[in-house]
């Protein structure tokens, strides 16, 4: 596994599920990290619309809604789409035809016994209705990967278990052919731990209401720190607080610039006599001041749609072609190149 960037320049491929806004967990986790990997490495994101649409179906505006909006949160933080490729998967037909040959090497008891698909399948309550293509999102995320030769990607944790069956289909590819088609690929996690809900509960979901979009308006932002989870057990100014586990000190770990300023805070905190109220007063015109060129930037580029639109259709026509090239030689290895 790799913690590190590598120093040799590395094709990484990445994405998300257009299934809703970005948020500050998207922002520490991976999107800070994916800006400074564009200057030293081939990147290109994937706004994975076909991945979001297995769970969501039945309600498909939610991810067609999402995919603009998406691209607009990349840029607002940076991504510069002269260094990244920025490309949409529902206009990658290669990565289509590759997950139905993968899927001829992977068996439904694999499939079944993949840890993240195993608790979203249970988070998610599918039971008998369990969508195909949901159990086989791995094996089309294998084809995102694979179709870009991709040897570094940059995920969040619980996705590695998606690395780990990618590299068993490039294995499977590999030795079909009896020789080296596909390349295996690393796992780049981010050194940012991860940033929990604001109710310190739950995994952050936009529907349950726990997460800040880096589209926030002010009033969300206020809103939101406002009810964040702190010591439960700090009842008066004066008592002593908890800091591990009260989210608004994470918060400040991971937003506020001044550490030596955050570290005097939890003292404070931990002998007694600071607030909840003055804590999160503090939280909070920290990310309206981190929030704010962002939210901007954001609002612009989603005030100019036709610009969002050419700029995956351009990094879409790249990726067509890398991608065709893989899906020739994947079929190659099954014999199926007659013309
Ligand atoms: N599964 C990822 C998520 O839920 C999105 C994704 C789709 C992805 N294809 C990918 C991530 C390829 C990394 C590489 O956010």
């Amino acid at each position: 596994m790799t913690n590190q960037t590598n120093t040799e320049r590395q094709v990484i491929l990445t994405g998300d599920r257009a299934t809703g806004p970005l948020h500050l967990g998207h922002y520490v986790g991976s999107l800070k990290q994916r800006v400074s990997l564009q200057d030293e490495h081939d990147q290109t994101i994937l706004v994975a619309d076909m991945q979001g649409l297995t769970d969501n179906a039945h309600n498909p505006s939610k991810v067609s809604s999402s995919i603009l909006n998406v691209v607009a949160d990349y840029l607002a933080v940076g991504i510069d789409p002269r260094k990244t490729t920025v490309c949409l998967q529902s206009q990658l037909p290669a990565l289509a035809e590759l997950t139905m040959y993968y899927s001829n090497v992977v068996t439904v008891t694999r499939l079944e016994r993949n840890p993240t698909v195993k608790s979203e399948i249970k988070s998610k309550g599918f039971e008998r209705s369990l969508p195909a293509g949901f159990l086989t999102y791995p094996i089309s995320q294998a084809a995102d990967i694979t179709a870009f030769n991709a040897t570094l990607v940059p995920v969040g944790d619980d996705q590695l278990p998606m690395i780990e069956q990618t590299n068993e289909i490039v294995r499977k590819i590999n030795s079909l052919a009896g020789k080296p088609v596909l390349k295996e690929c690393k796992p780049l996690l981010s050194n940012a731990s991860r940033l929990p809900s604001t109710d310190g509960k739950n995994k952050m979901s936009k529907s349950m209401g726990n997460t800040i979009n880096l589209g926030a308006t002010e009033k969300e932002i206020s809103t939101a720190v406002r009810s964040m989870y702190t010591d439960p057990d700090h009842l008066k100014v004066e008592d002593p607080g908890k800091v591990e586990g009260n989210v608004v000190f994470t918060y400040l770990d991971a937003f506020h610039p001044d550490i030596k300023y955050v570290s005097q805070l939890k003292k404070h905190y931990q002998r007694g006599g600071l607030g909840d109220g003055t804590t999160k007063k503090i939280l909070e015109e920290c990310l309206q001041e981190v929030l704010k060129p962002i939210r901007e930037r954001r609002e612009k580029y989603l005030k100019d749609k036709a610009q969002l639109i050419d700029i995956l259709r351009a990094g879409s026509e790249i990726s067509r072609e890398k991608t065709n090239d893989i899906l020739l030689r994947v079929k190659s290895v099954f014999g199926l190149n007659l013309f």
